[in-house]
């Protein structure tokens, strides 16, 4: 009887390991590329999914109800806390709405980065998979005057995640487009050298999901450019052209952050 009971107890345990998803937080899931990675990760049978906006009402009405939407300001840390709880993964696709105020870049792109990053760290996420921008860190760009300095306060969010401790991979991709995953190849450059060009949402949303768990893509920082030069898919096999991150790039004034 003992023997029985303890086999069945090592079947369930089996069982309920095999079953046991990765939970992966998407930081931003009601942006036009939050969307586009909370669809990608719904089929695939690997992970579950739950997603941050801060308006869930708006967030259901907008996307569905099949989404385990929940409510988190990226300035509230007990709003954090609560939605990273048993997170496995964090990808963040959150970008400032606004160009000044509470909600601008400074806010959002930097301070909100510092927020979920500090959280997912003491909660020892197991990768954190930032998406930024291509030209991220450079100080003479019209996006800058345009948007309150914007490609300085993601470079300042990016370097953090870098400067964390914590495993990560930092997606940087050049004008985002809502284009079907696929129509075209995508190419991958090291930081700072490239941000011309555009590439679709869903390509960046797969590019993504796959630098999950992808010991090829851990602790990189890789721009995404969407090309017609190469095969669909075919980004896969270039990981290996991207180094491991070394030091943060020198931004002059801005790198004392705030
Ligand atoms: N547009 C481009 O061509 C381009 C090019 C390169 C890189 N990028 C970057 O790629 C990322 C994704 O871009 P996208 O165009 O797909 O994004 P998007 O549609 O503008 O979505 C932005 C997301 O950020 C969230 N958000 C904004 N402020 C927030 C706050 N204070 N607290 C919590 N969440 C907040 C929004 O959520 P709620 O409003 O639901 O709360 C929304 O889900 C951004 O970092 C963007 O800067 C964009």
């Amino acid at each position: 009887m003992k023997f029985f009971l303890s086999a069945l107890l090592a079947l369930s345990f089996t069982a309920a390991s095999a079953n046991a998803k990765d939970l992966v937080v998407v930081v931003g899931g009601t942006g036009q590329s939050g969307i586009e990675v909370i669809k990608q990760l719904q089929a695939d049978e690997a992970y579950d999914v739950r997603a941050t906006t801060r308006n869930v009402e708006r967030a259901k009405e907008t996307h569905g109800e099949d989404i385990d939407w929940v409510s988190m300001e990226v300035q509230d840390v007990d709003q954090i806390r609560a939605a990273f709880k048993g997170a496995d993964f964090i990808i963040s696709t959150i970008g400032a709405r606004t160009a000044r105020g509470p909600n601008g870049p400074e806010y959002v792109d930097y301070g909100g980065v510092k927020n979920i990053v500090g959280v997912a760290k003491d909660y020892g996420v197991k990768q954190f998979v930032l998406m930024s921008a291509a030209s991220a860190g450079k100080t003479d760009h019209m996006l800058n005057v345009a948007v309150n300095n914007v490609l300085i306060w993601k470079w300042l969010g990016e370097d953090y995640l870098r400067d964390s401790g914590m495993p990560y991979t930092v997606i940087r991709p050049v004008a985002l487009r809502n284009e079907p995953r696929g129509l075209r190849g995508v190419t991958f450059a090291t930081m700072g050298n490239y941000d011309l060009g555009y590439i679709a949402r869903a390509d960046a949303a797969a590019i993504m999901i796959d630098s999950l768990q992808n010991p090829a893509a851990l602790n990189k920082s890789i721009e995404i450019i969407g090309s017609d030069d190469i095969e669909a898919e075919q980004w896969k096999t270039l990981y290996a052209f991207i180094p491991t991150d070394l030091k943060p790039l020198d931004t002059g004034e801005f790198s004392d952050g705030q």
